[in-house]
């Protein structure tokens, strides 16, 4: 039987390779499509180790589309995976407009070529930042929607979008997956999260303390309502996350709906106690120094996996030791494989 073609916007990103990945394994076909912008394109020839030859890889931008309508007409696409786009928060608060560009106009072009196309089922990359902070955890999908941010407020609009296009039969099937805090990488150590100067998110930045490109980690505040006083996150090892969106994919083969859906553990962990986990994974000491809180940062965010564990049957298999573990596997390939840091 023919391999059914998935397009994977920011297919040569952190989660986007992880993913195609996951779609291979699952005999599906990825074709990624990446601007490159937040990657190093030798991740194609560490994807294809994994994958093999079967993988697709085009270059281009998702607010191009003369770009978008020609890959539809060369390849029949059975589904969208949509995961292009910026994602620093505070970056997002400095430069919206580049943020509404990217994520929304970008996504608009690509709704518009895939309309044309008749492509209708969508896996789209929504966040956890489109709660805000009114809502106490564990957040459910029917929480309350307040992002407190221009990044948050991006992926809402563009749920709110292809709901709406979902509603006007546009789109059959159509799924948004709110990812929450995702760490770890691919256990082989070919693959995992490469960012872009200095790093805002906190295991790249442990990881980066771990292997002595950085003296110390600042602690953004220990004076928080929780257990020891530093921020709760739920973090999600990315191989799970991949997964998710595997069987997302095959929720569009068996029906035609509109959902959304919650990807997290359902638990929350400190600063502190993903330092502690990181520390017995690598072997490492961690120097700290607690300032002040980040702005736009909650005390506290982890998930209610209910709904996707009962309508998906997905549920997180990785605890956090594991996620450290691979992390940490990961950076200590990094110079061997010769990924570029920009
Ligand atoms: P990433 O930056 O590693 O991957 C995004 C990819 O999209 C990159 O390879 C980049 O080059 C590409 N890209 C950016 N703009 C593009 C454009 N205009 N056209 C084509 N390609 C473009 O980020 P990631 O962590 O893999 O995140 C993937 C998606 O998941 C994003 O939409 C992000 O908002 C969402 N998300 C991420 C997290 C997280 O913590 N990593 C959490 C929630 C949601
Ligand atoms: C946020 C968003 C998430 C988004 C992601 C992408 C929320 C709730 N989550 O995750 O949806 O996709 O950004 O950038 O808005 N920390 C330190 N020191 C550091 C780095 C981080 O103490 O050097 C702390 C932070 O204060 C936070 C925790 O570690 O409490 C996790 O931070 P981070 O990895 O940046 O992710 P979020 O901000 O939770």
């Amino acid at each position: 039987m023919q391999q059914k073609i998935i397009l994977v916007t920011g297919g040569a990103g952190y989660i986007g390779s992880h993913t195609c990945v996951a779609l291979a394994q699952a005999g599906y076909r990825p074709l990624l499509f990446d601007n490159f912008s937040n990657s190093d394109p030798s991740v194609i020839e560490r994807l294809t180790q994994l994958i093999g030859p079967s993988l697709l890889v085009l270059r281009g931008d998702i607010r191009d589309l003369a770009t978008l309508k020609e890959i539809f007409q060369t390849y029949p696409c059975y589904a969208v995976i949509h995961l292009a786009g910026v994602k620093a928060v505070g970056e997002s608060v400095a430069k919206p407009l580049d943020y509404y560009d990217i994520n929304v106009t970008g996504s608009l072009v690509l709704l518009k070529a895939m309309k044309q196309a008749g492509v209708s089922r969508l896996v789209f990359s929504s966040s956890a930042a489109v709660y805000g902070e009114k809502t106490i955890p564990p957040f459910q999908e029917q929480a309350l929607l307040d992002p407190i941010n221009p990044y948050g407020r991006s992926k809402l609009m563009i749920e709110k979008i292809i709901n709406d296009l979902y509603h006007a039969n546009t789109l059959q099937s159509v799924l948004s997956l709110r990812y929450f805090n995702p760490i770890g990488a691919h256990p082989s150590g070919f693959i995992g999260e490469t960012p872009t100067g200095t790093p805002n998110n906190l295991l790249p930045y442990l990881m980066q303390v771990a292997a002595g490109i950085r003296k110390k980690l600042f602690i953004f505040g220990n004076d928080y309502p929780t257990a020891d006083g530093t921020a709760v996150r739920d973090y999600i090892h990315v191989m799970d996350l991949a997964q998710g969106h595997v069987l997302a994919l095959q929720k569009t083969e068996q029906r035609e709906g509109c959902w959304t859906f919650n990807l997290g553990r359902g638990r929350g962990s400190s600063v502190l106690e993903v330092i502690d986990a990181f520390e017995q994974a690598s072997g490492q000491n961690i120097p700290y120094e607690v300032i002040q809180r980040r702005p736009g940062d909650v005390a506290a965010s982890w998930a209610d996996p209910t709904a996707a564990q009962q309508q998906l049957g997905w549920s997180a298999t990785y605890n956090l030791e594991m996620m450290c573990a691979h992390s940490w596997h990961w950076q200590c390939h990094l110079d061997s494989l010769k990924v570029q840091r920009k």
